[in-house]
């Protein structure tokens, strides 16, 4: 039977004791009883809610119904009897309280015997990565290191490196416009620069000869996507410039560039060809590094294989930096311009350029 409060029949301090000695007995018990978190709100409300809990009863059964002269000696005993009643609860709640917090604290622990998780490392990217040893190859030779826009203006991507408005060489780089530039003067008008050739020209207005820098980055042409052909692709562009440059120091560079690259057997032939910002111009090929110029699948059995566009660089140029010492009777150079995923897709074998963009991680962890 569950304890309710009694009437009290008379309140001489005998019945008292034996009221308050039955209460007690029965929350110690009741509060031995709480297990969980439910019960023990249960508990609570049922001894101590101020509207119906056991004390509010006690207070109305007891202390109010007793007449006058007893009031004094109830009224102590019943406020005794909240403090213990209090304290039991309290308690029990805590009790309760520890044992769910213990169990949830069980429930996370963790186990330090388990194996880590393990996190890939992230790895530089093949693109990234060649560009980097180009560039190292020719810092290693006191080249500095420059960068532009990729978005230029007309000028600087063609007319600047010596494509006059509407020569036919321009042509030769599909090239994709800003629109809306119609307004504009054609030098003026923006496009997605085809090279990084033009960074020479921004290196030579921002520096006077003697000049040697290497500017890698990526440019763009309206090329549709193949196996050998993407819109967006990378090159590094070099240039020399200095009193006395001559197409022996080009050759000698570039051999001993090849060499760092490709391995200390490949040969190199300079082969003649047409840019409008040099003269004379010429195609570098290196002895097939696979057969070793004997003919094989990848130099199409012609044992040599073709790299980079490269020449003298051509006095026209000159005339457009003119202002800042490039006086083309006192001083030459040579230039040079390589695409990077050509590079990369020979030097690892990779037949299809497109796996560069699409971020497939069991391509890439092989570069790692
Ligand atoms: N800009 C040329 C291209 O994209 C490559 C090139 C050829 C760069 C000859 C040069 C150079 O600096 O001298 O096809």
């Amino acid at each position: 039977m569950p304890y309710t409060v009694p009437k009290l029949e008379d309140f001489s301090p005998a019945s008292l004791d034996q009221a308050v000695r039955d209460l007690l007995s029965a929350v110690r018990q009741e509060a031995t009883a709480v297990s969980g978190e439910n019960d023990s709100r249960e508990f609570r409300d049922r001894w101590m809610a101020r509207k119906n809990g056991i004390l509010t009863q006690v207070n109305d059964l007891w202390l109010k119904a007793a007449p006058g002269p007893s009031k004094r000696e109830v009224g102590a005993r019943v406020n005794q009897l909240k403090t213990e009643v209090e304290q039991t609860v309290d308690a029990a709640q805590q009790r309760i309280a520890g044992s769910a917090s213990s169990a949830r604290l069980a429930v996370d622990r963790v186990d330090i015997t388990l194996p880590g998780i393990r996190r890939p490392l992230g790895a530089e990217h093949p693109i990234i990565k060649t560009m980097r040893e180009v560039v190292n190859v020719f810092r290693a030779l006191g080249y500095s290191v420059a960068e532009g826009p990729e978005i230029e203006p007309d000028y600087y991507n063609f007319e600047a490196l010596n494509f006059p408005p509407n020569h036919p060489a321009r042509d030769t780089q599909d090239t994709l416009f800003v629109s809306g530039q119609e307004k504009k003067q054609q030098r003026d008008r923006l496009l997605l620069r085809t090279h990084t050739s033009p960074v020479q020209v921004r290196a030579m207005l921002a520096q006077k000869p003697p000049i040697r820098v290497v500017a890698p980055g990526k440019v763009h042409r309206a090329d549709t996507a193949d196996a050998t052909h993407s819109p967006i692709f990378h090159q590094v562009e070099g240039l020399a410039v200095d009193t006395n440059i001559t197409f022996s120091d080009l050759k000698g560079t570039l051999d001993h560039a090849m060499k760092s690259l490709f391995g200390s057997d490949v040969k190199t032939r300079f082969y003649p060809s047409f840019f409008p910002f040099t003269e004379p111009s010429a195609d570098v090929q290196i002895t097939c590094f696979k057969c070793g110029g004997k003919g094989c699948r990848l130099c199409k059995s012609s044992g040599w294989i073709e790299l980079l566009g490269c020449g003298m660089v051509d006095p026209n140029v000159f005339k457009f930096v003119e202002s800042n010492g490039y006086d083309a009777r006192k001083i030459s150079g040579f230039a040079f311009g390589m695409g990077v995923e050509r590079i990369t897709m020979l030097k690892y074998g990779i037949d299809d350029i497109q796996l560069f963009y699409q971020g497939d991680v069991r391509f890439l962890e092989q570069f790692a």
